[in-house]
């Protein structure tokens, strides 16, 4: 008899895990009919949409592999229910982002959207179906989902045959290189009890990643091992922004130490380029979490060590709004400044929260007119950015303090400084000689991400300041 295999799945949630990871899985599990749902019309639409430059979101290589499995292998649907009714494993890849109201406001988790798919898995489900958590949970989540399941199989006597495994998968996937990072995972993470279960997740991992990569675990070290990992990679980033300051103010130079350190293989190279301070949707979120979850099992000392991550990052971002303002003689009231990159990070169109936002919206309250100007990020979502919760900023009206540039020449022209936010590659490319011609004097350069010459820039007639860079002008 032919061993069983998973041969339907549902995917809850087609957002920046849900789709990419989705359609890895089409390309390697051939055999596999894969179902991608989501309540938001809009996203399932342009998932579907003929134009494969439509795709709601931007990843590098996405729009091939979708390209080579939609329709085929892979599709997406609103159609929630019958999805759910077919699939034998189920992925809840759902958003999970920090309650902004009740208990744990501004730390826990709000969980209603992962409650809602296990209440909708609970409903339409049939037979023995197997419920991966993807989304990044709080430790002890699979206990919720296996309650709400489990009171499913009692209550509807006539469907009292329908079982559930829960399993913990979760995801390690970085914006911007997600296809890398599914198709080479440094390791493919399993928590469960069912060991039957484990392996036949493990048996579609095993199409394109080797077994010894993938783990097995219980599954709450599953689930606090995806909020550890995402604590101390954002801990690299504020100790890293962390020696950058004290850098500036002693003459080191950030790169070279960051060079000496990350050499050895203790400590490592990757994850040590001082920035504006993290952002994207995640690692915030994933860490007042951690530092929730330590209160609640009153493990306060650890909390505000983890805590306290968050708060140098904050204090990151307000560093760099104020030393430009002190670096354009105290004020950029009326004073165009051309902001460069708008996403949280390179070869991304996300913005979630983008340390961009937050400078730019400090930069504006302080009077300045800003052209902003991002290879991938539209007019639409930096108005919705920059005009959601304060009040001051008024997109519509001819008082509007932002625009958005659709080239670097747009944005650049007639400006008293540029600020680069984000790495994109075109930045590091850009002529500089050309656009010190169009600015006003004297010129300004504010490099948060490392990715100037700052002698060149110096020598054509450009102050600059360089993140964690000794050798900066004058601020
Ligand atoms: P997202 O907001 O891009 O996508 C989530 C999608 O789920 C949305 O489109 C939403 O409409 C849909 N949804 C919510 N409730 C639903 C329901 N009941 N039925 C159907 N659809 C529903 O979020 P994301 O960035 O894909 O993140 C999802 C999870 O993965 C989060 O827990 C996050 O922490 C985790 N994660 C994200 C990343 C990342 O790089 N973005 C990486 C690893 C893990
Ligand atoms: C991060 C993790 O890297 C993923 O493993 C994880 O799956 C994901 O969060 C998640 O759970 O959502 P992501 O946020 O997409 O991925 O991107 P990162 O490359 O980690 O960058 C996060 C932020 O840190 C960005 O703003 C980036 O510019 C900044 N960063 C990163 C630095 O400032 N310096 C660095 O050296 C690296």
């Amino acid at each position: 008899m032919d061993k069983y295999k998973i041969k339907n799945i549902c995917c809850i949630g087609a957002g920046y895990v849900g789709g990419p990871t989705m359609a890895v899985f089409a390309e390697h599990c051939k055999e596999v009919k894969i179902i991608v749902t989501d309540v938001n019309e809009r996203r399932i639409n342009s998932w579907n949409d003929p134009d494969i430059g439509n795709l709601p979101i931007y990843e590098p290589g996405l729009d091939q592999i979708i390209d080579k499995c939609r329709d085929k292998n892979l599709f997406f649907s609103t159609n929630i229910q019958e999805s759910i009714a077919n699939a034998d494993m189920i992925f809840i890849s759902v958003n999970t982002p920090t309650k902004t109201k009740g208990v744990g406001a501004g730390k826990a988790s709000d969980l209603r959207w992962v409650e809602a798919s296990a209440r909708q898995i609970a409903e339409f489900a049939k037979g023995h179906t197997i419920v991966v958590e993807k989304s990044t949970l709080p430790v002890r989540t699979a206990k919720t989902i296996k309650k709400i399941l489990s009171n499913s199989q009692h209550n509807d006597f006539k469907e009292r045959n329908k079982t559930f495994s829960v399993l913990s998968n979760p995801e390690f996937l970085s914006e911007g290189n997600a296809i890398q990072d599914l198709e080479y995972p440094d390791r493919v993470l399993i928590g469960g009890d069912d060991e039957f279960a484990i392996e036949l997740l493990a048996d579609l991992y095993k199409n394109w990643v080797p077994n010894e990569k993938i783990i097995r675990t219980s599954i709450w070290s599953s689930e606090l091992s995806k909020l550890t990992a995402n604590a101390f990679l954002a801990q690299r980033i504020s100790s890293i922004n962390a020696i950058a300051a004290l850098c500036e103010e002693t003459e080191a130079d950030v790169k070279e130490v960051e060079k000496a350190i990350g050499l050895d293989s203790r400590i490592g190279r990757k994850f040590l380029s001082p920035g504006p301070g993290f952002g994207g949707s995640c690692f915030q979120k994933d860490i007042l979490n951690l530092v929730y979850l330590c209160e609640y099992y009153n493990l306060n000392q650890i909390a505000s060590y983890w805590e306290q991550v968050v708060i140098i990052n904050n204090w990151q971002k307000d560093r760099i709004s104020k030393l430009i303002v002190n670096s354009l003689f105290g004020t950029v009231s009326n004073k165009k400044l051309a902001i460069l990159g708008f996403a949280f990070k390179a070869n991304t169109n996300d913005t979630r929260n983008s340390p961009s936002i937050k400078i730019c919206k400090d930069l504006l309250d302080e009077g300045a007119l800003l052209s902003i100007y991002d290879p991938k990020v539209g007019e639409k979502q930096i108005k919705n950015d920059l005009t959601t919760s304060i009040a001051e900023v008024d997109y519509d009206s001819s008082k509007a303090r932002f625009v958005y540039s659709k080239s670097l020449d747009d944005a650049i022209d007639g400006s008293h400084a540029i600020l680069i936010l984000t790495e994109w590659k075109e930045f590091k490319e850009i002529k500089w000689d050309h656009f010190f011609r169009k600015m006003k004097r004297p010129s300004w350069v504010f490099d948060t991400r490392s990715v100037v010459d700052v002698g060149t820039l110096e020598k054509i007639g450009f102050n600059v300041w360089q993140i964690g860079n000794c050798s900066q002008s004058n601020p």
